[in-house]
């Protein structure tokens, strides 16, 4: 049973930065379940959304894991109950709940049960980069998932694999039969194989479109642009074959091919609301709709052991580490890891 107050990670007059306040523990809705936070994860979004849409006293973060502390009435009955091990996304920055406090309520729907296998501080780190993936390979296209993997030959672009929703890209794309070749820096690339890519790339390399066209007999179809900023949409369409194909994309952007269609998702979207924060953006309902599919793979794929956690890096000091890990990611510091706080860790 909760307490009636907790600390937790809040916005304040300060754009950029997060304040560790005393608040009201959260009501979970018929529909949601209160979780003890145990480790919370830090998105990019995490800093920019508290850069650009400052406001004061909403709890900052997506990204948890912990144990069921309270389930909702309208919860299907033994779906989950007080004590089991789970993980999930909420809208952090934006109401006064979010990851990084003592207590979280979100959406039953995208609950994941965490087996034994991952820690809390491994998964943590599952709810958007797992998410905002299978919207890329599922939704935005219709590749084959682990639940019926394919024995066609289908390639797959992995641009930044070492990102954390690329290694989720990899791995489940691994794991539904595709061959995947996917670029990093080159002291990524063994992580990358070992989460399944077949071929990798530097994206430094002026000349990797060139050898990506090469490896694909230029007929690559089907890429995800894991940046979607700078030059990767250019190089993402320069390694796409003479055929034309499709592009899965985390920030909106025009393609640059007419025949290579570009299609932009919103992880926000699982979370069925209009956006008001970050940006006003009206709810995309197939979005939403597609979330209890994702929950499947990834549920099924987490139970029976295919899906691995990738690397963390704990940041010292629980809810008061929360500002020097979103430093952390607003200075482009993070490769091939995802920024973690034990909320046990605060002082
Ligand atoms: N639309 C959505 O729902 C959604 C969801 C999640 C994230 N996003 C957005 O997607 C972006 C990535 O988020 P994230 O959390 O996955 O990233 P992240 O883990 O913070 O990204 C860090 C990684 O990016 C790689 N990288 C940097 N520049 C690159 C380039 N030019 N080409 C290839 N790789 C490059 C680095 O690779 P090396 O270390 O190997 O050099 C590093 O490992 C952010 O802009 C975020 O806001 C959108």
């Amino acid at each position: 049973m909760a307490p009636s107050k907790m600390k937790a990670a809040v916005t304040c007059a300060e754009p950029g930065k997060v304040e560790v306040r005393e608040i009201d523990v959260p009501k979970p809705g018929p529909t949601d379940v209160l979780v003890k936070v145990v480790a919370a994860a830090s998105n990019p979004t995490d800093w920019k959304t508290i850069t650009w849409s400052p406001t004061t006293g909403n709890v900052v973060g997506m990204d948890f894991a912990g144990t069921v502390d309270e389930i909702g009435s309208e919860v299907p009955a033994g779906k989950f109950k007080v004590g089991d091990r789970v993980a999930g996304m909420v809208h952090g920055a934006a109401f006064p709940n979010g990851a990084y406090a003592e207590y979280v309520t979100a959406p039953s729907s995208l609950l994941l049960p965490l087996p034994e296998t991952w820690s809390f501080e491994q998964g943590a780190q599952l709810g958007v980069a797992g998410y905002t993936a299978c919207l890329c390979l599922y939704h935005a296209q219709s590749l084959p998932s682990p639940l019926s993997p394919t024995k066609d030959p289908i390639d797959l672009l992995v641009w930044g694999g070492s990102s954390s929703v690329g290694q989720y890209v990899i791995q489940l794309a691994h794991l539904g039969g595709l061959r995947v070749l996917a670029t990093s820096s080159p002291k990524n690339f063994p992580l990358l194989k070992s989460l399944g890519a077949d071929l990798v790339f530097s994206y430094a390399d002026p000349e990797a479109p060139e050898k990506i066209r090469e490896a694909t007999g230029g007929k690559l179809a089907h890429a995800v642009d894991c940046i979607s900023e700078k030059d990767t949409p250019d190089n993402v369409a320069r390694s796409i074959g003479d055929a034309g194909g499709e592009v899965s994309v985390l920030l909106k952007y025009d393609s640059r091919r007419p025949d290579v269609k570009v299609n932009h998702v919103l992880g926000y979207f699982l979370l069925g609301k209009d956006l008001e924060i970050p940006m006003k953006l009206p709810l995309d309902v197939a979005q939403y709709n597609f979330g209890p599919q994702a929950a499947k793979i990834l549920t099924e794929t987490l139970a029976n052991g295919t899906l691995k956690p990738g690397p963390i890096k704990i940041i010292p000091n629980g809810l008061e580490g929360v500002s020097v890990g979103l430093d952390y990611l607003k200075e482009g510091k993070a490769s091939g890891e995802k920024v973690i706080y034990r909320i046990a860790d605060t002082p």
